[in-house]
């Protein structure tokens, strides 16, 4: 079987990505107070000669008390626009495309030097504090203008495209599920009010960057087993006001810091089937009925590339994404492209998670 669909052109907004394989964000730990290092540029040099068609960065704080990881990258004044412009032109020196992922910790922020916020005050088991339940005035004044200023800074340092990061329990996620936005405002209560956040970024940001710089997201679109959380058919809806608002793209995704510590631990499912591949697919399914004309990137155990093949034969997506088989192997695209088509050799071990807490990212494996 050839991979002709795997490796064809296509577009996000009017932005070309020379094939389907893109690299989901990832958090590093590469960077040094905020700003890219040299190893972070090395690392994505690594996935850009490996032949990945678009780059979604790890993280990027929009705030100093929200990077992802102890030493993760941040997009919240425009003095880190240099070491940006930096990063993104290195990579545009292969043909390949990168986005910025922009985020905020919100509930689950490990970093003690500041208060954890969030929609509502729910402890967060993991770091046992309990957020501070943001103001409605902090929501329009503070939050949402940090995501409109970190996209622009993104559009300044000449990435492609941004993405928002709206799931796994992060701040932007955290609106979107009943279990941690019991708000009575205008962002809580119905579903469109928990999604509202989504809307008011991108029509601001929208404003700021013009028509032709594609925005994004990221998406939760179900909470996994944690009781009160989200659930996929509410995700659905979610995901049709985000298609509506005028989103380039979406990444459905799903779980989150609460569930650490059980079995089904989204968005990173330990595969150890081939039948336990691609566990985003039914949810992609069901979202490609919502959206016929926007870009679907499917995640979570992508391994084989003859089943991507056929989903984006079948039209069921448009692109595959993957996280932990770039770690175990940057050259992946390469290597399927030049042939060897045998599956990802990452074994969902999921120690690339552990090596972020305290080093820079890396697999067991290689
Ligand atoms: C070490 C590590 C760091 C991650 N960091 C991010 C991140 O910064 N932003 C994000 O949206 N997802 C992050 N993820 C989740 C991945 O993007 C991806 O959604 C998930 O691992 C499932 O895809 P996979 O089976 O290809 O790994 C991370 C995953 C891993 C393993």
């Amino acid at each position: 079987m050839e991979l002709h669909n795997l490796f064809s052109p296509h577009k996000i907004g009017n932005v070309p990505i020379k094939n389907r394989i893109v690299r989901s964000a990832t958090a590093e730990n590469m960077a040094d107070e905020g700003h890219p290092n040299d190893q972070l540029i090395d690392l994505y040099t690594e996935l850009a000669k490996g032949e990945v068609g678009l780059i979604i960065t790890g993280g990027i704080a929009v705030d100093p008390s929200s990077t992802f990881s102890k030493k993760g990258t941040s997009l919240h004044s425009d003095g880190f626009i240099s070491s940006h412009r930096k990063l993104v032109k290195s990579i545009h020196s292969y043909d390949t495309k990168i986005a910025a992922q922009i985020g905020h910790t919100g509930r689950q922020s490990s970093n003690r030097r500041y208060e954890a916020v969030a929609p509502s005050a729910i402890l967060y088991p993991q770091t046992g504090r309990v957020p501070r339940a943001l103001s409605t005035a902090e929501i329009r004044e503070i939050i949402i203008p940090a995501f409109v200023e970190a996209g622009w800074r993104a559009y300044e340092s000449g990435y492609d495209m941004v993405q928002l990061h709206a799931a796994h329990g992060y701040l932007l996620g955290s609106f979107l599920t009943p279990y941690t936005n019991q708000r009575t405002d205008e962002f809580g209560g119905s579903t469109f009010n928990r999604t509202k956040i989504l809307i008011d970024i991108y029509h601001s940001l929208r404003d700021e960057v013009g028509k032709e710089f594609p925005i994004i997201i990221k998406l939760q679109t179900q909470d996994g087993d944690l009781q009160g959380g989200l659930k996929l058919d509410e995700g659905l809806e979610i995901t049709k006001i985000v298609y509506e608002t005028g989103f380039d793209a979406i990444e459905p995704s799903g779980g989150g810091g609460d569930l650490i510590g059980t079995d089904l631990l989204l968005p990173s499912v330990a595969i150890n089937s081939s039948e336990e591949e691609n566990y985003f697919l039914q949810t992609v399914k069901a979202i490609r009925t919502l959206t016929d004309d926007c870009p679907l990137i499917l995640m979570g155990g992508i391994r084989n590339p003859l089943s991507a093949e056929r989903f984006i034969q079948k039209g069921i997506t448009d692109f595959i994404s993957m996280s932990r088989p770039l770690i175990c192997e940057p050259d992946l695209a390469k290597r399927w492209k030049s042939g060897d088509h045998s599956p990802a050799l990452c074994e969902s071990c999921n120690s690339c998670y552990y090596s972020i807490v305290n080093s820079t990212l890396e697999c067991i494996l290689n």
